[in-house]
């Protein structure tokens, strides 16, 4: 289980921060895991049937449990909680990263110069970074993806790397690359005579995800887009440190200045729900633009609401209520299915799974899921609880 980062660019916190840190990781297993199944009790044992009774149904989607749950104590104390947490987890982290901010900076810089390995960054002074993100702290990260404190900086990217760490609790595995790894693996298996050559991630932040791509594929040259100059930044330092050759750009992926069909496979995770609904679809018709005949275009994320049961769509939507995500919700009532076919893509190219973690099923689990698949998510999918899966979906094109 990780709970601080570990490679280059760790940093150190006394050990009165890093008590805190533990604290705060056990503080949000405790509200995910214990004060969750107890709300979920109460609303089986006495919100749904009252709403019932009143009803002569039960409710018929996130919304309505919502409604109907909200003014319950349990309810209040879960959200309150939950919020605290959130916050408390970014506080935990904050000392650590600002006492270490100017060495944070010199160690990203040089590790970028090293020839540990062959990766390159882009940021461009007069980029226009989206009111989307610039506008907001999202799932209240102070400073979020786009603040710049001097020249060079690299502090979002830590915060983000620092904060990751111990909100995930160990599931995102310890490189914060379970995603990335456990899909990459998936695909590798799925498609052996799938031999992408140029791969793009958008949306990449520190490129966690983006590195088990460039490692499932090695001749494959990788490219990673974000609209964050610090984090892309930070990215690029961290993969050299890995000795893993990634290409970090700040762009924007709903317009990218790469060529039309310069892409085999295209791929995001935790992405798509950070941005806007209008934005979503010219990310979509980018990502066709950019594809070449035959490339795959794979984005991980929560499943979709029609996936799922009226209670399983209200607790996957409480972010985008009570945790500054006001994208997180429209973007899960989307049909996939439809948004690809809006961009281009043909119906019948469209593919969806749902595949174990790596870091917790193994190895074989993922391979053996390649035969298994059902496409269909269940309570273990996208959640930070014993089994989790990751659902993602996308088009060849
Ligand atoms: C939750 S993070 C994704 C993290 C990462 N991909 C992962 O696997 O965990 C969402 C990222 O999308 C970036 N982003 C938001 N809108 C974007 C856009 N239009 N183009 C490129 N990146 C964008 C944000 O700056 C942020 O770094």
């Amino acid at each position: 289980m990780t709970k601080y980062v570990n490679h280059d660019l760790k940093v150190s916190p006394t050990p009165e921060e890093a008590a805190r840190q533990t604290f705060m990781s056990s503080m949000r297993m405790y509200v995910l895991h214990d004060l969750a199944n107890g709300m979920r009790t109460v609303y089986e044992s006495e919100v749904e049937p009252k709403f019932e009774r009143k009803n002569k149904r039960t409710p018929k989607d996130g919304v309505e449990v919502h409604r109907a749950l909200k003014k319950d104590p349990t309810f209040k104390f879960y959200s309150s909680m939950r919020c605290n947490a959130q916050e408390m987890v970014f506080r935990s982290i904050l000392p650590t990263v600002e006492r270490s901010q100017d060495t944070l900076n010199k160690k990203a810089k040089a590790l970028s110069r090293s020839k540990k390995a062959n990766g390159t960054v882009e940021t461009d002074p007069n980029f226009k970074v989206p009111r989307s993100v610039s506008a907001i702290d999202v799932h209240r990260m102070p400073g979020n993806y786009d603040t710049e404190y001097g020249p060079d900086d690299v502090t979002q990217g830590a915060v983000y790397d620092n904060g990751i760490s111990v909100f995930s609790m160990g599931f995102f595995g310890e490189n914060l690359d379970d995603i990335g790894s456990s899909i990459s693996m998936f695909i590798k298996n799925k498609y052996p005579k799938f031999a992408p050559k140029r791969i793009l991630d958008m949306g990449c932040t520190i490129g966690h995800n983006t590195v088990p791509w460039a490692k499932a594929y090695p001749k494959a040259e990788v490219h990673a887009i974000d609209v964050g100059a610090p984090v892309v930044r930070y990215g690029h330092a961290r993969a050299q440190a890995a000795g893993v050759p990634v290409h970090f750009h700040q762009q924007n992926a709903e317009a990218t200045d790469f060529e039309d069909e310069s892409f085999d496979l295209i791929f995001s995770s935790m992405f798509l729900h950070e941005v806007p609904k209008k934005g979503i679809k010219k990310v979509f018709k980018e990502a066709r633009r950019l594809l070449k005949p035959g490339g795959l275009m794979l984005h991980m994320e929560l499943p979709p609401n029609k996936m799922l049961g009226a209670y399983d769509s209200f607790y996957l939507d409480w972010d985008s209520y009570y945790n500054k995500e006001p994208f997180y919700k429209p973007f899960r009532d989307m049909d996939p299915r439809a948004v690809c076919a809006d961009a281009g893509f043909a119906k019948s190219k469209f593919v969806q799974y749902v595949i174990p973690s790596l870091g917790q099923y193994g190895e074989k689990a993922v391979k053996d899921s390649v035969k298994k698949q059902t496409g269909k998510a269940d309570d273990q999918t996208g959640r930070f609880a014993a089994g989790i899966h990751w659902y993602c979906f996308g088009a060849w094109k």
